[in-house]
């Protein structure tokens, strides 16, 4: 049985001003009627699963409760971070308390709470070709064809399909977190890599065992913490202070670059993870000159922009490629291939604070 185990405690800088440090882009309707988070959850619904798993930052528990209340589908527990240590100790505690109750070793499908995904079957489908290697005690990541040099991606080189698989599953050869720019050139020029898209099938045990080998300080303090972890009816506290003594570091460093048993199977399912506004803009609905307006905008002679009201009228004339976001009280305008830079505008913003 699949226990999905939903990551939501990212900060999403890149999509300032709407998404702040107490309403991160997951929790945001970005794309349609609901929000992200509520959309991993819905693409769930036809697997043969558990209810999910949330991982979260404590000061984000009500939101999570809320959304998931609306959705009305259930969950198996909210393990809440009392700070962020990014995701390999995210998903050892999510291992470690799948691994302690009842249900044995379940396999983790491990998600992003705001990845966009277009073709729901083609990403079950996936997910079902990986089920058999995942029991074989392999450790899945899902591969997306790369479009472009992507350098916030981790990239995977496959090696010789699995046997029987018809080419729906490739031994990793590679594992690379984040390339710079000219390794990922050369990776794309090659056509043997995917990007990571970030999601994982592997079983709880196994997850553990890799970090125990590659992480043993990670993995000590992730123990500590459950092993002395509050639960009060929904919500799972792992204890303070072991936790804050966790190093930081993602699931893509901490094991799946340094794993010998990594699998990956493509997907293909309209899958943008949405990190910054220009892929936003990608993946939106857009009007003849390929503009996405949101809330009250007038477009003149413009082409190619993303303009998002949130309480007053936005018009523009005569703009190419720009993007323009107004929330209560801040007003962006960016070159459209400038948005990854708004992280800049953020740690400034922090400074000041
Ligand atoms: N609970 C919890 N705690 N969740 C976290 C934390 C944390 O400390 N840090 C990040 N997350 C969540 C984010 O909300 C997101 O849903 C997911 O984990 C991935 O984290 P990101 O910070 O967005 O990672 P990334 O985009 O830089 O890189 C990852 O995703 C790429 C694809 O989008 C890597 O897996 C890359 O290899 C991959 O290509
Ligand atoms: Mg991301």
């Amino acid at each position: 049985m699949i226990l999905p185990v939903i990551m939501a405690g990212g900060s999403g800088s890149r999509l300032w001003p709407l998404s702040r440090q107490l309403f991160p882009k997951q929790f945001l309707p970005l794309t349609g009627e609901s929000t992200m988070l509520q959309e991993t959850c819905a693409r769930l619904v036809g697997l043969d699963h558990q209810p999910p798993l949330l991982i979260c930052g404590d000061d984000h528990r009500f939101t999570v409760a809320e959304q998931l209340r609306e959705n009305k589908q259930g969950h198996s527990g909210i393990v809440l971070e009392p700070a962020g240590r990014n995701t390999a100790p995210a998903v050892a505690l999510a291992a470690l308390r799948a691994t302690s109750g009842s249900e044995g070793d379940p396999l983790l499908l491990v998600l992003a709470a705001d990845h966009v995904i277009r073709d729901v079957a083609a990403f079950q489908s996936a997910v079902n070709t990986a089920v058999p290697y995942a029991e074989q005690g392999k450790l899945v990541t899902f591969g997306i064809v790369p479009t472009g040099p992507e350098t916030g991606y981790g990239y995977i080189r496959r090696n010789a399909a699995c046997a029987d698989s018809g080419a729906s599953a490739f031994a990793v050869q590679e594992f690379v977190e984040k390339p710079d720019r000219a390794t990922a050139e050369q990776y794309v020029g090659s056509g043997d890599f995917y990007w990571n898209s970030g999601m994982f099938l592997f079983r709880a045990s196994r997850y553990l065992e890799e970090l125990k080998a590659h992480r043993p300080d990670i993995l000590a303090a992730c123990e500590q913490a459950m092993s002395a972890a509050a639960i009060d009816i929904d919500f799972v506290r792992p204890a303070r202070e072991s936790f804050l003594a966790c190093p930081d570091d993602s699931i893509d460093y901490a094991v799946m670059e340094k794993t010998q048993d990594a699998v990956v199977v493509p997907m293909d399912c309209g899958w943008s993870d949405v990190g910054s506004w220009s892929a936003l803009w990608e993946v939106s609905e857009k009007d003849e000159q390929g503009n996405t307006a949101r809330g009250d905008v007038i477009l003149q002679d413009s082409k190619g922009c993303y303009v998002q009201s949130d309480s007053k009228l936005i018009a523009t004339v005569g703009l190419e490629d720009i993007v323009v976001v107004e929330s209560d009280d801040a007003i962006l305008v960016a070159a459209k291939d400038r948005v990854q830079d708004i992280k800049e505008v953020v740690n400034r913003l922090k400074a000041e604070d």
